[in-house]
């Protein structure tokens, strides 16, 4: 290393350290779990795979992905805790030390852009689960009778029938030939008769006796997350009082210091929210939707495979990881001089993996055993089948309680990670005290997440390259942002750390599931041309 100081020997112990092995992991996992498992990666399955209408399948956006979590997010999260862990520092300054005086230290200034971008939309979204939580304590979910329109009910027998085989062939007979898609045919307006009939029909059948009202009220159950979801999002300032909200909440965390709150409450809550998972997992497979949920997601289709589900996976990869961004450089500072990169990074990718998979498992089993309809692409559907679910399940509603209040949890260890990242930054730097830094970076931050609260409502049609002002900042973070800040950090430890450097921090005792040649060809070759040739295939792709 060209640097004058050897890094190495200031393990920084006023800067704080982790108090375990597995308070680090803990934290780092609280950091990579977040709404990018649990809301991100099944809403991503759902609109790769094509919606869940014509049998297709989000099988080859999920075998990319974990191809891309094994080749690029498994060496780049090495190498980005490397540096943090080496130069005991934040992001500009962990550049700066190695090379100093030179354009490497803007590789940090790129991770501050992203820690204020992504900061300010995953708010948003983290507010969601703040209102759902509200919504499950004050039993808003129990009001579904009422609120349930009829028109509301007779779209969703059509969409049953239109998906019946009995409706196949009416549809066939009506139309002469087969309906090219089958979603297409739900609002075609040639059947528009056969609708009326047929909804009609079973309308009164519902209202016969005991049994078809028991199944109207199923019904109604399984519609009314959907109402009052897009009720939700359709309100501007419920959206900007629950960013608002959940900032602040990780602003209380932050002001307090890395190593007491975030280490204390990730060793209990994490656990918990995979427990939970574990228990609804248990309870979903016993749906009859949970095999066309599995074969939804792991039967290898390539149907929908196109250069955008690329890099939609690899993005999501980077996302779900929390890599590129500075995070890991900083958590890594915390770490310790003998703690092990490799089997952190592991149990990091393994439970990050393991819980987007169940996730997903979960809402696609909910999906495809409810005929639920998933409206936008599938944003809502953290918000819109979860609570079906739990409507049906005895004690459901304090479940669902408990199962939003943990979704907060983990969003918010997240999102301290996203702050934790920029501030400590800000106060390496600019030596601004860390009070400061965290009222000035939050509130800026506030103030750029406000069109992204208002891309469901007043500015829904405002679009940048056709997409809402929410979307194109998830869309500029994950698949532009992070995977240049992934590649430059993967050049920068493959190419400016000497192998004696790399070494060091990689002795042979950590890497065992992770031999030494296998992480230099992966860090300093393939990582870097596999995100170069995505990101040129996107730039041509968008161009043309
Ligand atoms: N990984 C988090 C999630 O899945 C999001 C996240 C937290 C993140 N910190 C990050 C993403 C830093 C990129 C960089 O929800």
């Amino acid at each position: 290393m060209s640097s004058s100081k050897d890094p190495c020997s200031s393990a920084a112990s006023s800067r704080g350290n982790w108090g375990s092995k597995l308070g680090f992991i803990l934290a780092a996992g609280g950091s990579a779990v977040g709404l990018g498992n649990l809301w991100k990666f099944p809403y991503l399955a759902y609109s790769n795979g094509g919606g869940a209408g014509d049998q297709q399948g989000a099988g080859g956006f999920v075998l990319i992905y974990l191809l891309a979590v094994l080749v690029l997010g498994l060496p780049i999260m090495i190498a980005e805790m490397m540096l943090g862990k080496r130069t005991q520092t934040t992001p500009i300054g962990a550049f700066e030390s190695v090379r100093p005086h030179t354009l490497w230290k803007h590789v940090g200034t790129l991770c501050v852009i992203t820690g204020f971008l992504l900061l300010s939309y995953y708010s948003v979204i983290a507010g969601w689960t703040v209102e759902y939580t509200v919504k499950s304590v004050t039993s808003e979910f129990s009001n579904y009778d009422q609120a349930v329109s009829e028109e509301m009910v007779r779209e969703q027998l059509w969409h049953d029938f239109v998906y019946s085989s009995e409706g196949e062939a009416a549809l066939i007979i009506e139309l002469g030939q087969k309906p090219e898609s089958l979603s297409k045919a739900l609002t075609d307006p040639k059947l528009n008769t056969l609708k009326q009939v047929v909804t009609d029909q079973e309308w009164k059948r519902l209202q016969q006796n005991e049994e078809g009202q028991a199944k109207l009220s199923e019904l109604k159950k399984t519609l009314y997350p959907q109402k009052l979801f897009s009720e939700f999002i359709a309100h501007p300032w419920k959206q900007v009082l629950w960013a608002f909200v959940f900032l602040a909440m990780t602003v209380g965390v932050v002001i307090g210091g890395v190593s007491k709150g975030i280490e204390r409450w990730s060793k209990i809550l994490m656990p918990a929210l995979f427990v939970l998972l574990i228990v609804l997992l248990g309870r979903m497979l016993m749906l009859d939707g949970a095999g066309k949920a599995l074969s939804f997601l792991f039967r290898p289709s390539f149907e929908t495979v196109t250069a955008s589900t690329v890099l939609n996976a690899m993005g999501q990869a980077f996302f779900s990881l929390s890599l590129g961004m500075g995070v890991l450089i900083t958590y890594g500072s915390y770490m310790k001089k003998d703690d092990n990169l490799v089997s952190s990074s592991y149990s990091v990718v393994i439970m990050d993996t393991l819980i987007a998979l169940i996730a997903s498992v979960i809402i696609f089993s909910a999906i495809f055993s409810y005929n639920l309809v998933m409206k936008d692409g599938g944003t809502g559907n953290l918000f819109t089948a979860m609570p079906v679910i739990f409507m049906k399940l005895p004690g459901g509603i304090l479940l669902c309680a408990a199962f939003y209040i943990l979704v907060i949890f983990a969003a918010l260890t997240s999102a301290i990670s996203m702050l934790e990242a920029v501030v400590a930054t800000f106060v390496d730097e600019f030596k601004w005290s860390r009070k400061k830094a965290v009222y000035i970076i939050s509130a800026v931050t506030f103030v750029l997440g406000i069109p992204a609260a208002l891309s469901y409502n007043l500015m829904s049609n405002v679009t940048i390259m056709g997409k809402t002002w929410i979307d194109f900042a998830d869309f500029l973070c994950s698949n532009w942002f992070m995977p240049i800040g992934g590649l430059m950090l993967s050049l920068f430890v493959g190419f400016v750390f000497t192998k004696k450097d790399q070494q060091e921090e990689l002795p042979e005792a950590h890497c065992k599931w992770f031999p030494f040649p296998l992480f230099r060809v992966l860090v300093r070759y393939i990582a870097p041309v596999l995100v170069v040739v995505v990101l040129l295939g996107m730039l041509f792709g968008a161009i043309q």
